[in-house]
């Protein structure tokens, strides 16, 4: 068994390798994102002068952190938020906010943060983190708040002002100069906007009229929203048209899109790749062609004969607890139902036909059946199955997520079947990878069930 394991986990160095000099792209993309936003920042000391931490709005929270906090915070971001947020947290167009940059963060008080962070946005990808401890939640917002050491922005808000303006005018001045990225209803990345979901309840209950008047007047530098306000504004808005945006803003039913009444349309793939895209693209990449050893194809052929719609409703709503793949009970069974009929249009080229008995049990060793996993499976799949957490290429088959959506025939098949253009080989019969027979199979299911 030992001999056996070592071939199977040289296999391994090369795709590690890759992941590796994949993560360093990241990180260097982020260092170069950095440098380039920083100076300019710097430089334009007109509107953004250097003060010193302690006269900033923070009031020096910043100038001394516990060292220990911190690394419980950064160990925070990088397990739970990374994936959307981006390295460093810069944040991604189309998709997630930056949340270490400094405008943000100046405007942004620790209330604000802690709400955000606990509460989510309803309706967008930003679930409530409410399992999260107080210590990592405060060292999270600690560790948010050091991006921002040496660029402490001028910025400041009152949280208790209360700023008036006309909802009609503000609707119409709104949908000239805003809803090109802020979505026609202000309902962001949703409705395909590049910029958040100003106008729905998760944002406009922790953001307070000045935050929101500060924020389209100074803009957020090194990001695409830009100065609104005076003649050095995009628009040149005048404040009291400010105003009226936030009066119009305010108006708003604050619905999310997702929590829309039943719906007795059919199911709309376009509608369903708008969702896709705003909740699901930047774990499983544009077009669903998934990641090794980050996030599997969902758009894939063989994947998608054998996950019937209830497998993936499942997934999405229940996640696979201890993986990146979070829980989403919030989309709706049409949100849910559009992104199913988007994931199937693929265009197949080939038809797979098999289907999967859901009520097939099958009989195995389940001793057998972990050297087995052990010579052929643990190298991609990890130590007991647990995936990518493990640095594997392919996901957690191991965990009690995928094995309580997962039959023992659709295991069987995917092994039989493979995935096209993935790593994931056939691994069964004379054509397969191993050569492996049904019984070894069915060993390797009866070790994956014995696991939880
Ligand atoms: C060119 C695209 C674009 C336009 C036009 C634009 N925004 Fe933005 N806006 C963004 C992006 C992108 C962000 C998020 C920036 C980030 O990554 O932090 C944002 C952020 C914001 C935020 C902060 C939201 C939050 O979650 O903290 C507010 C408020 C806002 N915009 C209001 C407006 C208003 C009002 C207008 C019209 C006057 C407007 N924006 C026009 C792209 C735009
Ligand atoms: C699955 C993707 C995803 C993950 C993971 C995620 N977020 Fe978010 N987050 C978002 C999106 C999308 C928004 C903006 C939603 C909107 O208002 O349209 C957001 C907004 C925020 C905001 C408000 C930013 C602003 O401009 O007002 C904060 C703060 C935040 N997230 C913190 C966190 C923290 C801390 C974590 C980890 C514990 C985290 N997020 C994990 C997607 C994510
Ligand atoms: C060379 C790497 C590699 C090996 C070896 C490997 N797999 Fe996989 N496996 C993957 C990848 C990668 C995926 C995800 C493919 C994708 O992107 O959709 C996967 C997917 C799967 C899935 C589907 C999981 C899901 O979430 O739907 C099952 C089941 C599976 N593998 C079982 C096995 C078994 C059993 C073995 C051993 C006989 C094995 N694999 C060996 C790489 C591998
Ligand atoms: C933050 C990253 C992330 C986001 C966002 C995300 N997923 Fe996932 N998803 C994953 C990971 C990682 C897995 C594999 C988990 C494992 O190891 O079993 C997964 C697994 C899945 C699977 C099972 C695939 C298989 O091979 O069995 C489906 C279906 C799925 N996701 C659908 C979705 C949909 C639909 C959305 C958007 C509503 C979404 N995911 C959003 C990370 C993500």
């Amino acid at each position: 068994m030992e001999n056996n394991s070592s071939p199977s986990n040289k296999s391994l160095s090369p795709i590690l390798l890759l992941v590796a000099a994949f993560a360093f792209c990241l990180i260097l993309g982020g260092i170069t994102l950095a440098k380039k936003y920083a100076p300019k920042a710097l430089a334009s000391k007109e509107r953004h002068i250097v003060r010193s931490v302690a006269s900033s709005p923070l009031k020096g929270r910043t100038a001394r952190v516990d060292p220990e906090l911190l690394k419980i915070g950064e160990t925070t971001f990088n397990t739970l938020c990374v994936a959307c947020h981006q390295p460093g947290g810069i944040g991604k167009v189309g998709f997630a906010p930056g949340i270490r940059n400094h405008d943000f963060l100046a405007l942004a008080s620790d209330d604000y943060l802690r709400n955000t962070i606990r509460a989510g946005r309803p309706g967008t990808a930003m679930v409530p983190w409410s399992a999260l401890s107080e210590k990592e939640l405060a060292g999270v917002i600690a560790y948010l708040r050091t991006g921002n050491e040496g660029y402490v922005s001028e910025l400041s808000q009152d949280p208790e002002k209360k700023i008036a303006g006309a909802a009609g005018k503000g609707k119409i001045t709104f949908e000239t100069y805003c809803a090109a990225c802020h979505g026609p209803n202000a309902e962001g990345y949703a409705a395909g906007g590049s910029g958040p979901g100003i106008g729905l309840a998760g944002f406009l209950s922790v953001a307070s009229d000045d935050f929101i008047m500060q924020t389209v007047k100074h803009g957020r530098s090194g990001t695409a929203m830009l100065p609104f306000v005076g003649s050095k504004g995009l628009a040149n808005l005048s404040e009291s048209s400010v105003g009226d945006i936030i009066a119009y803003l305010r108006s708003l039913p604050g619905k999310p899109v997702v929590a829309e009444a039943k719906s007795t349309a059919p199911p709309d793939p376009k509608a369903g790749k708008m969702h896709f895209d705003a909740n699901c693209m930047a774990c499983h990449q544009p077009g669903g062609t998934g990641k090794a050893g980050f996030a599997p194809s969902i758009r894939n052929r063989d994947f998608l004969a054998l996950a019937d719609d209830d497998f993936i409703l499942k997934t999405v709503k229940q996640g696979r607890l201890g993986t990146a793949m979070l829980p989403r009970p919030d989309l709706s069974d049409k949100v849910m139902a559009d992104i199913i009929a988007y994931l199937r249009s693929v265009p197949a080229k080939t038809v797979v036909n098999v289907s999967v008995d859901q009520s097939k049990k099958f009989k195995g060793d389940s001793q057998q059946g972990h050297s087995k996993y052990t010579s052929y499976c643990l190298a991609c799949h990890g130590d007991k199955g647990t995936g990518y957490v493990a640095g594997g290429a392919g996901p957690a088959i191991g965990l009690a997520g995928f094995l309580s959506v997962a039959s023992d025939d659709y295991i069987y098949q995917t092994v039989k079947l493979g995935r096209i253009g993935t790593a994931m080989k056939p691994f069964i019969g004379s054509k397969g990878l191993a050569n492996l027979n049904d019984q070894d199979v069915y060993d390797i299911i009866s070790y994956l069930r014995s696991l939880n």
